[in-house]
């Protein structure tokens, strides 16, 4: 369990307001699948070959504000929905300060506000928009713009201490052409400033694709700053070494069951892109200890013979961090019955904690947003 994930993808209003933005600036509408299709192809094309350095014509922004802000701005919300808020975002007070490092055209920003509001914030959200790009924090400031308790806060001068720093999607672009090491140094050395410059009660979400460069990459500078002692609030319930990075093949991410807006099923149809599901890496840091689950299923579910298997990462009773842990089917029991239906990224309870789940084993769902 988590907060409901039902909120999170975008309302039909989004569209004509994403298509009043676009024919303001002469761009292709959201109905236009012919040109978005084929612009769409190519900017997943060039995301997933590590090209950040392609020009955005008209019908590549166009894709990029019909497509990837309704996706991407969904990714906060799924970053954080098992991560208790600070009680001080909650009631009165001055506005939350956030701030967007690699804001690009505002998906990340939208995401987050929506996010909040949907936790209970009700005050004022105050943002910084960062980004080497200054044409996609001008679209940003757009998309932003109309949202009911938002300001948008020049990126100059002293800086606020932050509430919320996102991360999102732009880690990635960090690294990119970058030694291994380097760019996870460099990634984990930007992560531990921000979390060094939060207000009390704040977080740092970095979001990655779910590539299993990117993925690996982020699991590594985890583990930088980890052993930093940085407060790992999520994936992880231990500050110990990730364990899958012993396995090459292995990344930690998660897939949701998040799908796109119905309106944008043609045109990912049209791109030969999935509308099905939201997938993503994420890393949430605290500048102090937050309530984690006591273990997480980081795979997806075996299930044979008679016999389910989950890959859980959690402090085991050995030492151990990460282990596929079983049920016989016909040891299934009130006590137990979870095991059967947890879902990959689940947090979850077992006592005792071992490798096989038996009849009296008790499994509990564990989401801290409900303590
Ligand atoms: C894939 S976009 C992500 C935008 C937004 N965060 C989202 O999730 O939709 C990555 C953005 O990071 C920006 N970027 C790349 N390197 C950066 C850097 N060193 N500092 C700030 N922004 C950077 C790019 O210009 C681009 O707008």
């Amino acid at each position: 369990m988590s907060r409901d994930l039902a909120g999170v993808p975008l309302e039909a209003a989004w569209r004509d307001r994403l298509d009043d933005l676009a024919a303001s600036r002469g761009l292709p509408l959201s109905g236009d699948l012919g040109r978005l299709g084929a612009a769409l192809r190519e900017v997943s094309d060039a995301y997933n070959a590590g090209d950040f350095r392609f020009r955005w014509t008209p019908d590549r922004l166009a894709a990029r504000l019909h497509f990837f802000v309704p996706r991407d701005q969904a990714k906060v919300a799924g970053a954080l929905r098992d991560v208790p808020v600070s009680p001080a975002w909650l009631g009165s007070g001055p506005a939350l300060e956030l701030l967007d490092v690699g804001a690009g055209i505002g998906a990340s920003s939208l995401g987050a506000v929506r996010f909040l509001r949907a936790a209970g914030v009700t005050r004022d959200i105050q943002i910084t928009l960062r980004d080497v790009d200054a044409e996609a924090l001008g679209v940003a400031r757009e998309v932003l713009g109309a949202l009911p308790g938002v300001r948008l806060r020049r990126d100059e001068g002293a800086s606020p201490r932050f509430d919320l720093v996102l991360f999102v999607q732009v880690l990635v672009e960090v690294a990119a052409g970058r030694p291994e090491a380097a760019g996870d140094a460099a990634c984990a050395a930007l992560l531990r400033t921000a979390v060094d410059a939060l207000a009390p009660g704040g977080l740092v979400v970095a979001v990655e694709p779910a590539l299993l460069t990117t993925t690996r990459r982020l699991m590594r500078a985890r583990d930088i700053l980890a052993a930093q002692n940085t407060a790992i609030v999520a994936p992880c319930p231990h500050g110990k070494p990730c364990a899958m990075l012993a396995n090459p093949r292995d990344w930690c991410h998660d897939d949701l069951d998040v799908d796109l807006p119905p309106w944008l099923h043609p045109l990912a149809r049209a791109a030969g892109l999935r509308w099905q599901g939201l997938t993503f890496t994420r890393l949430v840091l605290a500048p102090t200890p937050v309530a984690t689950p006591s273990m997480r299923v980081v795979a997806p579910l075996r299930d044979s013979r008679g016999r389910k298997e989950r890959q859980l990462c959690g402090l085991f009773p050995d030492g151990s961090t990460l282990r596929w842990v079983d049920r016989l089917d016909k040891h299934t029991t009130p006590a137990n019955e979870p095991f059967g239906a947890l879902r990959r990224g689940d947090g979850v309870c077992l006592s005792p904690i071992a490798n096989r789940v038996g009849p009296d084993t008790r499994v509990l769902l564990e989401d801290p947003t409900e303590t």
